[in-house]
């Protein structure tokens, strides 16, 4: 073999590598009962995420901007005391056993009433006041990435049936991707989404320049307490269309009363294709530094939350710098309060199936 093709089949397999995930895990600290938190880092050519055991939480997505530069592109604290100390951001979390509202923390199912904790105002959030993500989950490493597991006992948080959840985290070239898979032994209810608040600027300051894309023609409107009206409401002619590429900031201080209940933007739009299927659930744009981050998932909706109640002084030093609008979360996701709406796509899921649902954020970067 001639050094010429030494050479070119040395760079294939060092390529062919890279687009593989190299794991390694290290140890992040303890919970206060003693409880070890690790964390998982995943690295393929293009990116490199860190995924901790405590909430199976993204810790950091690194990404290259327009310069070939790597920088952090998720909000997140250095230590594991400043996470534990926040009770109320989600950074990065994974948010169950029902991500969302459900209104006043009730449901009925197949007859019986459940009351799960009341956490957001009169409503639940998140799962209860001990959601997912604040959970330690157990990780194990797996080809390209990390698998988190969680079993959440029959009753867990007022929820019916012992829920068996394996989410694993994968990278692949430029892109982390997010398979759910759940199974229960009673039927329930599952909503789990990713907490992660992007900036794509990588800079701590509001992302009211950087640009979104939501190819949806529909969005859930809310009442007071951010409980869908049940109504999918056209989003032609208001200041919830993104179907084309939009500054984030153009249009969020319009004198508009769902932009007033929430603050900004915290609303699920419809996304367009099947449940179930692969689509694009959005793209955001930065112009200051190029990147780019497209969304796809399985699921129906997708929340787009403008990080209206960070709040840079809640948590004193520990949440410095993540002040109002530093970071937007893209949860894909069934709509919120889905088991007190049946004409929303079924959040239940019996005994003997397997749920599995797929969520992908790809990074790239655009030319001015
Ligand atoms: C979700 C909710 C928001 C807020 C954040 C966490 O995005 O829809 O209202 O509670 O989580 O702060």
């Amino acid at each position: 073999m001639t050094m010429r093709w030494l050479k070119v089949m040395l760079l294939s397999m060092t390529t062919a590598m890279a687009a593989h995930g190299l794991v390694s895990k290290s140890a992040l600290g303890t919970m206060p009962d003693g409880t070890a938190v690790d964390l998982y880092t995943l690295k393929s050519d293009g990116i490199e995420a860190s995924i901790m055991t405590y909430g199976a939480r993204v810790v950091s997505i690194k990404t290259a901007d327009r310069a070939g530069t790597m920088s952090n592109v998720v909000l997140g604290y250095s230590s594991l005391d400043a996470y534990l100390a926040d009770k109320t951001t989600y950074f990065g979390a994974i948010v169950g056993r029902y991500g969302n509202r459900i209104a006043l923390g009730k449901f009925s199912l197949n007859g019986h009433q459940y009351q799960v904790p009341v956490n957001n105002n009169a409503n639940s959030l998140h799962g209860g006041t001990l959601g997912f993500d604040k959970l330690v989950w157990q990780g194990r490493e797996i080809t390209d990435g990390v698998e988190m597991t969680l079993v959440s006992k029959d009753g867990d948080q007022g929820y019916p049936g012992t829920l068996t959840v394996h989410v694993r985290y994968t990278v692949h070239h430029n892109a982390l991707r997010i398979d759910y898979v759940v199974s229960t032994d009673k039927p329930t209810v599952v909503n789990l989404t990713n907490h992660s608040y992007f900036n794509l600027s990588a800079d701590n300051k509001p992302i009211l320049n950087e640009e979104l894309m939501l190819p949806a023609d529909q969005y859930t409107p809310v009442d007071a307490g951010l409980i869908p009206t049940g109504v999918l409401a056209p989003v032609e002619g208001t200041p919830f269309d993104f179907r084309k590429s939009t500054v984030i900031g153009a249009r969020i201080h319009d004198d508009n009363e769902q932009l007033k209940i929430a603050g900004g933007y915290d609303h699920n739009w419809v996304l367009r294709g099947k449940n179930g299927e692969v689509k694009t659930a959005a793209r955001v744009y930065d112009p200051a530094s190029g990147r780019v981050l497209t969304v796809t998932t399985t699921e129906p909706g997708v929340q787009f939350y403008s990080g209206n109640f960070l709040d840079g002084a809640k948590f004193g030093k520990a949440q410095e710098g993540h002040v109002k609008n530093s970071g937007l979360c893209l949860e894909t996701q069934h709509f919120p309060d889905s088991p007190n709406h049946p004409k929303f796509p079924t959040t239940e899921l019996k005994p003997g199936e397997t749920r599995h649902s797929t969520t992908t954020f790809t990074f790239s970067t655009q030319a001015k």
